[in-house]
């Protein structure tokens, strides 16, 4: 294992001293960073201690220290998982070669996007969550989400790395820009849009981490394949602690369904309103909150049919999600189906060159992934003896992006008129009044042990510890 010293001004395991010009240009761009933090960041806990993880190393096991933190204190640095002897080329024209060290001149600038729109995300998370803080249903909530936002941070570091050691000014560049764009923001928005929605209430947030975060999964795994050595060790590494994201999610959207099924036990109704009036989310808002999530993340992944997916996959710059899976590797005769709108009301099966549908590819693979925790939760629906079930749209619903742009079809996918299509949408989507009665719910509740009445206590605490310890001390 490569240890990581935690007492140098930058935490690090690439032996950032043995590279002066470097090591002085980050830390350059590290108080700029926390100015961010400061501004952009969780708002008002920076006094507060909070008990969190902090890498000490990048084997699997015993990888983290847990211990009380102020934020602004919290080790960021560059953690790269272990290089691995002798590794080669695993996809793409050059399949079995050495990986490489350094970029290829050639590929610099489709690299260079492909690092910066990947960074970009990992602050706009922390953007878009900064006032949740606020609203928090326990501490043990409370303290996972500043986990999760010290690490999204922490990502940043890691693909602002990449652009200072790798990229030239043009990199260093980039990394400034990283502090300038915002979520939401009208003049300098962030690069991709649904790092630009807004969340404001905790049902997004398990939202946003279960379908958003899982995106960067299935993202972080692709470039996991690449060829360019230092930025697959880096996203190994990056997936380690971006599991606990996808757990916040999973885990939370459960414990809000659990708590609605006991009320519903408790009143001997599953009638929306009177749940509400009982103060829980109603199974159908979720629904609603499910489709809007998930159709978002899903344009993530880019247009069916992509001419620079191919690129990238030829280029060895991004592979699939678990490459080894697969037999062939080189994937240039190979063609991929799916069904695109006919343009006269209708579908059609069409087959594109595999290496053009590469996104799609990781869409199929997501979806899959993401229907893993909708079943569990239908399961816990159907045990309480309810009819509800929980389901993904269609991922021809409400895209913004490929071949089912302003395409109108129900969440099931079947196609519908354009009337038919702005009637249904209040149905399908968050309505202004699902928000304003979530956001009703969202009362801090801050006392150890204690639990808002909208979402049930999880099953165990942090690391062993009970549901009573106090895992945020508020200043
Ligand atoms: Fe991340
Ligand atoms: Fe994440």
């Amino acid at each position: 294992m490569t240890a990581i010293n935690l007492t140098e001004r930058i935490p690090n395991n690439v032996n950032l001293a043995g590279d002066r010009t470097l090591q002085r240009a980050l830390e350059h761009w590290q108080p700029r960073f926390l100015n961010w933090w400061h501004e952009m960041g969780p708002e008002d806990f920076s006094a507060a201690d909070v008990y969190l993880r902090t890498a000490v190393g990048v084997d699997a096991q015993g990888w983290a220290s847990y211990g009380h933190v102020k934020m602004p204190d919290y080790r960021w640095g560059i953690f790269l998982a272990d290089q691995i002897a002798d590794r080669t080329i695993g996809f793409g024209d050059s399949f079995g070669a050495p990986v490489w060290q350094q970029v290829p001149g050639e590929f610099r600038s489709q690299f260079r996007r492909i690092i910066v729109t990947q960074g970009d995300t990992e602050p706009a998370s922390v953007e878009q969550q900064h006032l949740l803080g606020h609203t928090c249903p326990s501490l043990y909530d409370l303290r996972n989400l500043f986990q999760i936002n010290v690490e999204e941070g922490r990502h940043l570091w890691a693909m602002v790395y990449l652009l200072h050691a790798y990229f030239g000014r043009d990199g260093r560049e980039e990394a400034e820009e990283m502090l300038t764009r915002h979520s939401g923001d009208v003049d300098k928005p962030r690069i991709l849009d649904t790092f630009n929605e807004p969340i404001e209430d905790w049902l997004s947030l398990f939202m946003f981490t279960y379908f958003t975060d899982r995106d960067g999964k299935f993202q972080l795994k692709s470039l996991a394949e690449s060829a360019f050595d230092p930025l697959a060790r880096t996203c190994r590494f990056m997936l380690t602690e971006e599991a606990h994201h996808m757990f916040v999610g999973d885990t939370g959207i459960a414990r809000v369904i659990r708590r609605t099924l006991e009320v519903m036990k408790e009143h001997g109704t599953a009638d929306p309103a009177a749940i509400r009036r009982a103060g829980a989310v109603d199974l159908p808002t979720m629904q609603r909150y499910m489709n809007f999530w998930f159709t978002s993340s899903l344009d993530l992944f880019g247009s069916e049919v992509s001419s620079n997916a191919a690129t990238t996959f030829a280029n060895g710059i991004k592979g699939r999600p678990d490459e080894s899976q697969y037999q062939d590797h080189n994937c240039s005769n190979a063609t991929f189906e799916m069904e695109v709108p006919d343009g006269q009301g209708g579908v059609k099966k069409d087959a594109a060159p595999l290496r053009n549908a590469m996104n799609e590819v990781m869409r199929d693979a997501y979806i899959k992934d993401c229907e893993i925790g909708v079943k569990r939760w239908n399961m816990q629906i159907q045990r309480a003896g309810h009819e509800f079930r929980f389901s993904l749209p269609s991922p021809r619903f409400r895209r913004s992006i490929g071949a089912w742009l302003q395409v109108p079809t129900d969440p099931a996918g079947n196609l519908i008129s354009a009337a038919a299509y702005s009637e249904g949408m209040p149905n399908w989507l968050p309505s202004a009044k699902d928000k304003a009665f979530i956001k009703s719910l969202m009362q801090r509740v801050v006392a150890p042990g204690k639990i808002a009445a909208w979402i049930a206590p999880p099953d165990r605490g942090i690391n062993n510890l009970g549901l009573d310890y106090e895992y945020v001390k508020l200043a």
